[in-house]
């Protein structure tokens, strides 16, 4: 059967409805390409994270976190190179004043009226802020525009307080800030995201070996977590495309409703941060290797995804349609493990009171572990499509029959089926079926 196109407006408008995403500062016009997470976004966020971190961190036992700070030292940025290369080359329509990155433009004159452009100027994609408080003295610092000098500006500390061999890596999830010129595609590329960045430390002369295997295990997790095989491809970069630090490099596209895009990008670092933060702050920075009695600055392998493109992957993923009795029906299909909500107990009547305490007690104690609501404020068959719509993947209901027999009605959001569970089974039924 051919898969459904999902379009990206209807996915939006059911995040807004539903409370995943909703524009930033809204009630003054928002700004542009920045989002926030609702109820159910911060919920299906975090348990993106709580996915990576347990397949990066706990799943192994060659790898350290780290949550370093958003604000570093300027000279953090010239030592990586952004300060000096991370920018885009920019030109303006002088008819409409519309803005281009040359590097997308196919005409040399402006796709949108024809007119004509100005010369391309280069411009900085990091944001500037200030530090301290008396405005003259004040120093220019940058929010940081990925989360892996952080990572590279503390090895030493982790290596010293870890005592680590290679092979090892560090893994960090956090914002980044980028202040992009081309926006659009809803969260796509926003100014304000969040990565998810591991750099692994590995010899010199392994890097290969290690580079075909993390591209390989992070393909694996996107399609342990649901996405359709079909809508994912591995794409190499070419010389001329390749970032300033990367030796080689993978981006792993996402066939999202505008067409295949970049959802995490696995490069090859070589030893270029280590050797240049080195260099510039005059530490030693290299790995003293007790087995060959040498020192040297390890190789990097970096697989860095985009949580919140892996986020909208999933739920482009997980959209789906169909009609049920003539009647339209949306739900989402996500994995139980990124589900916002895993369960909610509904009452068939919220006119019998003995009906709403014995859901409102199952719903007391089925959580703890997980998220789980209840909810009265709409016919049975009105709260099933609320939850079908925003993933909930089992929906318990309890009817006068559950007053005498001590038996709910557990629903599968995905296949619609129906199962009579005794009360007192429920906890554990609802636990094994999450995998949780
Ligand atoms: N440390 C390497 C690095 O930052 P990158 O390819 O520039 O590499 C890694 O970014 C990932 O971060 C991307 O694959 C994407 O998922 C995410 N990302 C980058 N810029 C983004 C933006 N403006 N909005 C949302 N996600 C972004």
């Amino acid at each position: 059967m051919e898969k459904e196109r999902v379009e990206l407006k209807d996915v939006a408008n059911l995040c807004k409805r539903r409370g995943f995403i909703f524009q930033d500062s809204e009630i003054y016009g928002g700004i542009g390409s920045v989002w926030d997470y609702g109820p159910l976004g911060v919920e299906l966020k975090n348990n993106v994270k709580k996915q990576w971190w347990k397949s990066m961190v706990y799943d192994r036992s060659n790898i350290e976190g780290l949550d370093s700070a958003i604000l570093m030292n300027p000279k953090t940025w010239k030592a990586s190179g952004h300060v000096g290369s991370f920018q885009d080359m920019l030109s303006d329509c002088k008819a409409c004043k519309k803005r281009f990155r040359i590097d997308q433009l196919k005409t040399e004159s402006c796709p949108e009226c024809g007119g004509e452009l100005t010369e391309p100027k280069s411009f900085n994609l990091m944001f500037k802020t200030r530090l301290g408080s008396v405005e003259l003295d004040a120093e220019d610092i940058y929010l940081r525009p990925e989360t892996a000098q952080g990572i590279f500006v503390n090895f030493e500390n982790i290596l010293n307080s870890s005592r680590r061999k290679l092979p090892f890596g560090v893994a960090q999830i956090g914002k980044s800030f980028r202040n992009e010129i081309t926006t659009g595609n809803f969260i796509f590329r926003s100014r304000e995201f969040e990565q998810m960045e591991l750099e692994f430390f590995v010899k010199p002369g392994e890097d290969d070996k290690w580079y075909d295997y993390w591209v390989s295990e992070r393909m694996n997790w996107y399609i342990s977590l649901g996405i359709d095989k079909e809508t994912l491809r591995l794409r190499e970069h070419k010389k001329e495309e390749l970032a300033h630090y990367a030796k080689r490099c993978h981006d792993i596209e996402f066939l999202f409703p505008m067409g295949w895009a970049e959802l995490e990008g696995i490069a090859s670092r070589t030893d270029y941060d280590l050797k240049k933060h080195a260099e510039i702050s005059g530490r030693n920075l290299q790995y003293f290797d007790d087995s060959s009695g040498k020192s040297y600055f390890p190789y990097v392998i970096e697989p860095s995804g985009g949580i919140d493109r892996a986020f909208l992957a999933f739920l482009v993923n997980a959209y789906k349609t169909e009609t049920v009795r003539e009647k339209k029906r949306t739900y989402l299909s996500l994995d139980n493990r990124l589900a916002p909500i895993k369960a909610a107990v509904l009452p068939l009547l919220k006119s019998k009171p003995e009906i709403v305490e014995k859901a409102l007690k199952i719903r007391d104690d089925l959580r703890g572990d997980y998220r789980v609501v209840y909810d009265d404020t709409a016919s049975i068959g009105r709260l099933y499509r609320r939850q079908d719509e925003i993933g909930t993947p089992y929906c318990v209901t309890v009817d006068v029959d559950s007053l005498s027999d001590d038996k709910v009605t557990v629903r599968d959001r995905d296949t619609m089926r129906q199962e009579r569970i005794e009360t007192a089974k429920l906890k554990k039924f609802i636990g094994e079926k999450l995998g949780i």
